[in-house]
């Protein structure tokens, strides 16, 4: 395969090159590109030096395989060129996520609805993928109605200007600013953009990818966006009520049969989920899985992954091994 990482020296495109050498994906030429910024910089693969090339000469090269990850805009320009040249795109921004037209996949869930013509294909959000991931098992089951998410995110999930802020904050530095606030000591119920509805465009793409991914709009979501200052993985403070009851040693059950899914939850041993035990790792951590007292068929649970990994570059990858695999690229 001919494969271009777009957003090649961005902090997912990092992890993108790592999990696609870990993985061994089949790579015969690879293209690294980024802004204009970065042209001529030299990045390493499987020992190779490669040098990062701008957008235009990626096209112009007409990859099978473009994994994006340079922001919703470079997106929104590049990704229907590169679609043109006959190109494969697998992207990690917004910008196609609910694009009717678009197809918005985890592997586990629904990589059976792609076909040959998906030639633009949307990676869902960091928190959204680790929640459905938890969810689907328990959806099939018991049929959710309505879940309540608080999530706890890291701030590698904003970026390398963010990662530096934090670490800037620790040593004492007077750097640039990724966030309006201090994040160090500091907990900032604000991620992503504010929209007229009052909520955060995080806090949207938890409640409506969901419905898409699932093919089903007869739940509800609703959520809070948090950002705190662990440099790495995002938690998840979801409760679900379901339409029909369950029994917890089933639920239990369920998700240590899920692949890609753990389940750390043992209360004698102080067995929960945490960010810096996810760090690095592919699968989904669950824990702290007890019934809501307060109402029934309703359970509460903590959701943990590395936002870097299931969250945007392995799931990426999936997709793209999925398209190699089936043969639709
Ligand atoms: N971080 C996460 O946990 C996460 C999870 C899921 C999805 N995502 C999405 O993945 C994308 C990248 O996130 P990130 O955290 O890796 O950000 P990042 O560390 O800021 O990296 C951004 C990357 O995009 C490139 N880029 C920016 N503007 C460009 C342009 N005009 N043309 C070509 N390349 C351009 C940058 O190249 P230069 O180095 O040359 O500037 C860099 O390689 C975003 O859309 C984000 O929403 C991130």
């Amino acid at each position: 395969m001919k494969v271009a990482v777009v957003g090649a020296t961005g902090m997912v495109g990092e992890v993108m090159l790592k999990v696609l050498e870990e993985r061994n994906f089949p790579v015969t030429e690879l293209l690294l590109v980024a802004s204009e910024r970065s042209v001529g910089k030299k990045i390493t693969f499987k020992n190779k030096e490669y040098t990062v090339i701008g957008l235009a000469d990626a096209v112009a090269a007409k990859p099978q395989i473009a994994i994006f990850s340079a922001g919703g805009d470079t997106s929104l320009e590049w990704a229907p060129k590169f679609a043109e040249a006959g190109t494969t795109v697998v992207d990690n921004s917004s910008a196609w996520r609910m694009d009717p037209t678009k197809k918005l996949v985890v592997p586990e869930i629904n990589a059976g609805e792609l076909t040959k013509e998906d030639k633009i294909i949307a990676n869902p959000n960091c928190s959204t993928i680790q929640m459905v991931m938890a969810l689907a098992p328990l959806h099939k089951k018991y049929k959710m109605k309505r879940v309540i998410v608080s999530t706890y995110q890291s701030v590698s999930g904003t970026g390398v200007k963010a990662v530096k802020q934090l670490e800037n904050e620790i040593a004492g530095i007077d750097g640039e600013m990724a966030y309006p606030y201090p994040i160090g000591r500091n907990a900032l119920p604000h991620c992503d953009v504010f929209l007229e509805n009052g909520y955060t465009k995080e806090e949207m793409k938890l409640a409506r990818e969901p419905q898409k991914i699932f093919n089903d709009k007869t739940f509800s979501v609703t959520a809070t966006a948090v950002r705190i200052p662990t440099a790495g993985g995002h938690s998840e403070s979801v409760n679900v009520e379901f339409e029909n009851d369950f029994d917890l040693s089933d639920v239990r059950k369920m998700l240590h049969e899920t692949p890609g899914v753990v389940v750390q939850d043992n209360t004698d041993t102080n067995t929960y989920p945490m960010p810096i035990y996810a760090h690095d790792k592919d699968e989904v951590f669950v824990g702290r899985l007890r019934r809501d007292e307060t109402q029934p068929n309703t359970l509460n649970m903590w959701i943990v992954a590395d936002n870097l990994r299931k969250g945007a570059a392995t799931n990426t990858i999936q997709i793209a091994e999925y398209l190699v695999e089936k043969g639709l690229v």
